[in-house]
Formats: structure tokens, C-alpha cells, sequence
């Protein structure tokens, strides 16, 4: 047996090696550290490459031109490279192999920074690090950068190849002048563990056994020392901890909670607690992937429990130790490295998915951006791709945690963009924030059902979007007068008017624009508590903010109206000249000049504003039931 990868192959692989024991690891470097040298070494050291897949890459060789078919190893990874596994949108490859003691998973990621992400990607459920440097040039910016980040995803240990020994002359004072240098570094970052190994990734010196080129090194050669490491068993110790994957129920009289435990340990009998709505029950049953009855099972088993009592679970639920449940909270300090191609605007929500948990969340604030390679703190107010920043989080539910350092599955999570689905940042949950438990929700007696009744209406958000110039205030103004003449209590929220006042604080950076909108949403909905029709007249540029405020209210009470002029005809209007200077590079950020505009895809009342205002007023009361 030997290296493959692909979804089917890890699958037969891991399978075939169930007993032995598995070590995850990441390789840090570039190219031109040897990186691919190396890792090919590796795998075909190992001896245990397929017999079909290792002529191929063979042949592959001899057809790129290799001289005396001896394999190019950095060939051969990028030969492998080239089929990557299936359903990772971030590039990353992963490479299976084995040796008599141990298997072996290498999460391999580009070096470079703009592939920070990636590599985040793969220090996530890696082990142990393998950091390759240049014997010839030492530590670098980017050996700070990938240590970091390996700290960053609460990998412990880290293997310092120092690799081109050979063309340094095998020079000791060299080798472990560069050892020293990084265990410094190591000790800032809080990396515990590091074994510095002189290596030749070419000429194989250290690779599988110590080699006669540094008799100087009595430490262990790569391969056994990854063969002989302790991969740190996570989860194994510890209070169980099960998230839930999905709800099994096959029919009326069975109920069983699916998923793959974390942490701890589980039998029949043991005292349980689901979180985060803390009801408490006993273990009756734990089954294996079969439905056979276990007596136990531990970290890493996926099991299905029934409990004694019919309470309520679902998915995204935890279900924990009674003796020692995790704690639960809604904010949070956190890390979070970005990934996404448009930056990370604090006050946008995301949804926030954290072991078999997702939840809508926000950064309420970033506190500083990290620079990836000197670890600076820098002031930031938003992230960019590849950005490392300590941010505030804020989740719209409670979730059951912990702080990443301690358990990787309730303390890493991953935010999603509302819009496309795709996978914007990785994240670590430092510690919940105070405030969550200091807070508290007060009752207040009479409710906004009550408001409305002695207001003779329904409270109702008319929310305007569109350009600059589309007319919206001069509608909401009409509609405004309208209803009051009707006799209906109104307020009209308007973006000019607004940002002399609460929001005077605001520009018009994207970040700025997504603040005043979160504002005014929520003014909007105290007012509507209050039991008041409230118009909102503001450009509003971005799906995700409008999707946020639309979410603030109850079906049917927000109601989206877009008020739709193309740029040219508000351009021509230009009643405040801002178009004019904004053409002329006077105002920046200017909406629909370099500033987007996104059209709402479904708004409840799509009005064509090149029309009059009054026929346009008439469209507005008509939807509103009161023509
Ligand atoms: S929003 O995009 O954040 O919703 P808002 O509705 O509050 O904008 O404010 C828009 C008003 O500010 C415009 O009607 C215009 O009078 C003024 N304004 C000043 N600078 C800009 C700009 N760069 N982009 C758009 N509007 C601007």
C-alpha cells in the first residue's frame, strides 16, 4: 500500500491502516526552499507510492526531460497536485502515505502570502508542522508568517528542516545559529515544541536515517522522528463533548442524535447535558455507525445516543458532559484570518458555522489587524484577503464553546458569505466577552402589540433604496404626508437628515455605509416597537445590509421598495450637483460612480421612478392597502 489521495482513495486508505496510529502535518515553505523535494522524498522513500502511480510519474519524468530517468521529485508533486481532492473550493493538496508505524496525511500549501488562507486551511486539523527554511538563507519574513499562522490554528509542535545542508558545506555553527533563531521565535509565538533537523532533501541526508555528512547532529532523521511523535491525541482527555450532526428518527418510537464526538467519552447511564438550551438527561443508548450497541465510545467515533427522556435536540446542538458542560455565550473575542476576495466589513452579518452549528454573526468591532509577518498590531477597520485581525464577534443565538487553544471542534469556526455561500474567513474563539453574561433582556410591560392598538395601526418599515437622485425622498416625503393626513403615526428616517446627527460620524467608505445602515435598521425598529409606519429613505447600496434590516422584522412588516431610476436619468437630475463634482473627482466613494449599487433582486414594490412622483405615491398607498 502507499501514497494516493481523492476522496475515494483516503477512504480505502485509511481503511486499510485502521490500527496504526495517524499523524497529520503541514508543510511550510516555497519552492525554493525544496519544499516539493522534499515532500516527494517523503512519499517515495516511503517505498509504498502505488506500483501503477509511481511508473507514471516516472514516465512522467523521462517525458519532461530528466535526465538519466532518475525522478524529478518536485515534478512528481506537481504531477499529483494536479488532481486535487474533490469539493475543496481552497487549494489545498493532501497526500497520503504510510510506513510499517505510522500514516501519514500532509496537508501541502502554496508559501507565498497571498496564500495565507490556504494555508490556514491546512494548519487546521494538522498535527504537527514541518517548517521548511534555506540553510543559505536562513530565517525569512515568511518562516515568521508560517509560524504564525501555525500558532494562530494551535499547532504545538513544529519540525525546523533546515534544508540545503548540503550546499552550505554541512556547516554546524550555520545549522544551529538558524536553530536558535527560530526556537526564539518559537517561544514568542508559544509554540512548545520544535526539533531543528540539518537536512538534504536532494541528497537524502537526514532523511529516513542520520546521515554521515553531519555527524555533528545527534537529534533523529525526518521520517522517524514523525513516525515517533505524539500527535497529541486531541480530545481523548476531557469532558465529552458530541455535536450534533443530524436527528435520526426512522420512525415515531425512535429518536437518536448523530454525530462524531470531540471530545471525552461516552456509555449508557452517563448524565448529559444539551447546550445550549441546557436541559439535562441520561445516556440510554450509544451505537455504533452499524446501530450496534456500544458499551462505549471516545474522541473521534462517530456514535448516534438516544437519551432516556424526550428532550428537545437538534442539529447544531451539543450535547456535553452534566459534570462539566462547556460554557455558552453570543460574543466573543476572536481571530480571524480573511479569506475573502471583498473585504470583511464590520457590522455585516455572516453566517458563523462552528462545529455542526450555524449561526448568523457580526464583527461588532476589529481591535487591531496582525501583520502576518512581523506580528505587528495595526489599526484596521477592515480585513482583506489574507488579513489576520483580533476582532469582536457577535452571534445572533448562543452557542456552547470553547476557547480554541483547548479544543480545536467548539473553538474553530469558519464564516460564510450570506450572499454566495463561499467560505470568506477561518477563525479561533479566544475567550467569550463579559458583556453576553452581564446583559440582560428587560421586560417591559407593555409590548408593541399594545403600542399599535392605541395607534389604530400596524407597524410597518417602508424601506426606500436606490441612487442618489432616484427620487426616493421625495416619495417617502409624499407618502409621508399622505398617511398623516389619513391619520396614521409616522416617522420618516432619512439618510441626509440622519447623518447630521446619529451618524454624523460616518463617510461614505464601504464600511462606514454598512455602520449607517445596522444604525438605522435598528432605529427603524425601535420605532417600530414604538407601533409607528416608519419610511427609510436611504441609498442603502448592499444586499447584505438591506437583507439584515429586512430581518429585523416580522413577515410583512418590511417592506422593500426600490426606487429605480438608471444613472444617467439621476445623473441629468443632479438637484444637489453632487454628480457633477463626484465626475469631476471630488467626492470619492460616490454611488454609482465608483461606489457599487446593488439592484435588490426581490423587492416587495419595484417602482420605475422616471414617472412622476404622485403616480408613484399612488403605487406605494396601493401596495399598502390604502387607495
Ligand atoms: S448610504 O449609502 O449610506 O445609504 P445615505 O442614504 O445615508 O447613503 O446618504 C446618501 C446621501 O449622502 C446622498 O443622497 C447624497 O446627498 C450624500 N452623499 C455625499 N457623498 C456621497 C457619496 N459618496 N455617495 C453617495 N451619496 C453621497
Amino acid at each position: 500500500m502507499g501514497a494516493t489521495q481523492g476522496a475515494a482513495g483516503i477512504a480505502s486508505w485509511l481503511q486499510a491502516h485502521e490500527d496504526k496510529p495517524l499523524l497529520r502535518f503541514i508543510t511550510c515553505g516555497s519552492v525554493d526552499d525544496g519544499k516539493s523535494t522534499l515532500i516527494g522524498r517523503l512519499l517515495h522513500e516511503s517505498k509504498r507510492l502505488f506500483d501503477d502511480q509511481l511508473a507514471a510519474l516516472e514516465a512522467d519524468s523521462r517525458r519532461h526531460g530528466t535526465q538519466d530517468g532518475r525522478i524529478d521529485y518536485a515534478l512528481l508533486l506537481d504531477g499529483l497536485a494536479a488532481e486535487r481532492e474533490q469539493g475543496i473550493t481552497i487549494d489545498v493538496a493532501y497526500r497520503y502515505f504510510d510506513t510499517d508505524k505510522r500514516k501519514f496525511i500532509v496537508a501541502d500549501c502554496p508559501g507565498h502570502e497571498q496564500y495565507t488562507r490556504n494555508m490556514a486551511t491546512g494548519a487546521s486539523t494538522a498535527d504537527l508542522a514541518v517548517v521548511l527554511v534555506d540553510a543559505r538563507k536562513g530565517l525569512l519574513p515568511q518562516t515568521r508568517r508560517h509560524s504564525y499562522i501555525v500558532s494562530l490554528l494551535g499547532i504545538g509542535q513544529v519540525v525546523l528542516a533546515v534544508n540545503k545542508m548540503d550546499l552550505v558545506g554541512y556547516d554546524r555553527a550555520l545549522f544551529e545559529g538558524i536553530a536558535a533563531g527560530y526556537r526564539e521565535l518559537a517561544a514568542q509565538l508559544g509554540i512548545a515544541r520544535v526539533q531543528a533537523i540539518p537536512l538534504s532533501a536532494l541528497e537524502g541526508d537526514n532523511l529516513l536515517q542520520r546521515s554521515p555528512n553531519t555527524p555533528w547532529y545527534d537529534g533523529p532523521a525526518l521520517l522517524p522522528h514523525l513516525e515517533a511523535v505524539d500527535a497529541g491525541d486531541r480530545g481523548a482527555a476531557g469532558s465529552l463533548r458530541l455535536p450534533v450532526q443530524w436527528v435520526n428518527r426512522p420512525h415515531q418510537d425512535f429518536r437518536g442524535f448523530a454525530g462524531t464526538i470531540a471530545c471525552g467519552q461516552v456509555a449508557p447511564g452517563d448524565e448529559v447535558v444539551v447546550l445550549p438550551s441546557a436541559r439535562r438527561s441520561k445516556v440510554a443508548q450509544v451505537l455504533g455507525p452499524g446501530g450496534d450497541p456500544l458499551p462505549r465510545a471516545g474522541a473521534g467515533q462517530a456514535v448516534t445516543l438516544t437519551l432516556a427522556d424526550e428532550i428537545d435536540v437538534g442539529r447544531g446542538d451539543v450535547i456535553a458532559a452534566a459534570s462539566d458542560p462547556p460554557p455558552v455565550a453570543d460574543q466573543f473575542a476572536a481571530h480571524i484570518l480573511w479569506m475573502g476576495d471583498a473585504p470583511l466589513l464590520p457590522g455585516r452579518p455572516y453566517w458563523l458555522k462552528i462545529g455542526t452549528r450555524t449561526v448568523a454573526a457580526s464583527v461588532s468591532e476589529i481591535k487591531y489587524r496582525v501583520d502576518v509577518n512581523t506580528q505587528e498590531h495595526l489599526a484596521a477597520k477592515r480585513l482583506e484577503l489574507n488579513e489576520v485581525g483580533c476582532c469582536n464577534l457577535s452571534l445572533e443565538q448562543p452557542i456552547a464553546f470553547a476557547p480554541y487553544a483547548q479544543d480545536r471542534t467548539l473553538g474553530g469556526f469558519i464564516l460564510i458569505d450570506r450572499q454566495d455561500n463561499d467560505t470568506v474567513a477561518a477563525g479561533t474563539l479566544d475567550f467569550a466577552l463579559r458583556r453576553a453574561d452581564n446583559v440582560h433582556w428587560q421586560h417591559l410591560d407593555v409590548d408593541k402589540a399594545a403600542r399599535a392598538r392605541i395607534k389604530g395601526q400596524a407597524p410597518k418599515v417602508l424601506w426606500f433604496t436606490g441612487l442618489s437622485g432616484a427620487g426616493k425622498s421625495t416619495v417617502a416625503n409624499l407618502v409621508d404626508k399622505r398617511l398623516h393626513a389619513l391619520g396614521y403615526h409616522t416617522f420618516v428616517l432619512d439618510g441626509d437628515n440622519v447623518r447630521h446627527g446619529l451618524n454624523r460620524d460616518l463617510g461614505f467608505t464601504d464600511e462606514d455605509r454598512v455602520e449607517n445602515i445596522r444604525r438605522v435598521a435598528e432605529v427603524a425598529r425601535l420605532m417600530a416597537d414604538a407601533g409607528l409606519i416608519v419610511l427609510v429613505s436611504f441609498i442603502s447600496p448592499f444586499r447584505a445590509e438591506r437583507r439584515m434590516a429586512r430581518e429585523r422584522f416580522a413577515e410583512g412588516e418590511f417592506v422593500e421598495v426600490f426606487v429605480d431610476v438608471p444613472l444617467e436619468v439621476a445623473e441629468a437630475r443632479d438637484a444637489k450637483g453632487l454628480y457633477r463634482k463626484a465626475r469631476a473627482g471630488l467626492i470619492p466613494n460616490f454611488t454609482g460612480i465608483d461606489s457599487p449599487y446593488e439592484v435588490p433582486e426581490r423587492p416587495e414594490l419595484h417602482l420605475d421612478a422616471t414617472a412622476a412622483p404622485e403616480a408613484l405615491v399612488a403605487r406605494v398607498l396601493q401596495a399598502m392597502g390604502l387607495d
